[in-house]
C-alpha cells in the first residue's frame, strides 16, 4: 500500500537530508521506521505526505507508490483524500482551541452527522479527552495532546496512518498508552500504521517490519528484536 524506493531529498537545493532510502508499509501492518536524530526520519514522512515544499525541501531521485500509485510529487490535499494522514512531529495543534475546536478543524471535510459521529467515536476512546474537551489544548498534558492528535488523524479516516515520533517527551507509562491505543486502531479499524520513534519502544508496541538507521545507510528488515538500540 505504500512503498518508497531510493528516495533522495535535499532541502534548498543543496543540504541532502536522504540519500537513498526504501521501505514498504503492506495492508495492515505496523511498520517501525527507527532512526537517531537527524537520520531523515521527519524528511521521509513529509516527503511522503507531499509536505517538502513547504520546508523548502523537494524529493531529488526515487519514487513514492501509495495504494497502487504515483505520488511522488503530488500535493498534500490529494494525498490526504487518497488516504494517507501524517501526524507531524512537535505536536502541531491548534493551542488556542479547544480539543472539541481541533476536532472540528480536522473532520471539517466530512458531513456534519460524520462529523459528530467521528467526534463522540473520538471522545469514546479517548475519555479523558472528553473531560477536557472545552479546555485550551496547549494546556493539555503531553500525552492527552497526542491522544488529541491521533483523534484529528482518525477524523480524517485514514487508510495508512504515519506518526513522526508520538512518544517524545511523555513517560513511559503514557508511552505505554499511546503504544496500545495505536495497536487497538491497527486491529479494529484495519489501519496501516508507520510509526517513527528513535527506539522500538516498550513490548506493546508490536511491529511487523522495520526500516532502521545502521549508521550509515537505511536498512529493511523484519519486526526489530529486542532489545534494540539505536546505533550511530
Ligand atoms: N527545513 C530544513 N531545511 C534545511 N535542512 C533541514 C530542514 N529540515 C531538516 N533538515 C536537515 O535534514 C537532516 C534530516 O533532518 P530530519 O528532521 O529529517 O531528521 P530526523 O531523523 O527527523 O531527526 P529528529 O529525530 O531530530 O526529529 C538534518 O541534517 C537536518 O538538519
Ligand atoms: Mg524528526
Amino acid at each position: 500500500m505504500l512503498s518508497v524506493e531510493n528516495l533522495k531529498v535535499v532541502y534548498r537545493g543543496v543540504i541532502l537530508a536522504l540519500d537513498g532510502v526504501s521501505l514498504e508499509v503492506g495492508e495492515g501492518e505496523a511498520v517501525a521506521l527507527l532512526g537517531p536524530n537527524g537520520a531523515g526520519k521527519s524528511s521521509l514522512v513529509r516527503a511522503m505526505a507531499g509536505l517538502l515544499p513547504k520546508f523548502e525541501g523537494r524529493v531529488l531521485d526515487g519514487k513514492v507508490r501509495l495504494f497502487g500509485q504515483e505520488a511522488t510529487h503530488l500535493d498534500p490535499v490529494r494525498i490526504s483524500q487518497m488516504g494517507l494522514t501524517a501526524v507531524l512531529e512537535g505536536r502541531p495543534l491548534f493551542r488556542y482551541l479547544t480539543p472539541v475546536e481541533n476536532l472540528v478543524a480536522a473532520g471539517h471535510r466530512l458531513p456534519p452527522r460524520e462529523l459528530k459521529e467521528g467526534m463522540e467515536e473520538v471522545f469514546a476512546r479517548f475519555p479523558r479527552l472528553y473531560e477536557r474537551r472545552r479546555e485550551q489544548a496547549g494546556y493539555l498534558s503531553g500525552g492527552e495532546q497526542q491522544m488529541l492528535l491521533l483523534g484529528m488523524a482518525l477524523l480524517t479516516r485514514p487508510r495508512l496512518l504515519v506518526v513522526d515520533e508520538p512518544s517524545l517527551g511523555l513517560a513511559p507509562k503514557l508511552v505505554e498508552e499511546v503504544m496500545r491505543t495505536l495497536d487497538a486502531l491497527r486491529r479494529e479499524k484495519g489501519l496501516s500504521l508507520l510509526l517513527v520513534e528513535q527506539t522500538p519502544g516498550p513490548p506493546s508496541a508490536s511491529w511487523t517490519g522495520c526500516t532502521c538507521w545502521s549508521g550509515a545507510a537505511w536498512s529493511s528488515r523484519g519486526a526489530p528484536r529486542r532489545p534494540w538500540r539505536t546505533r550511530t
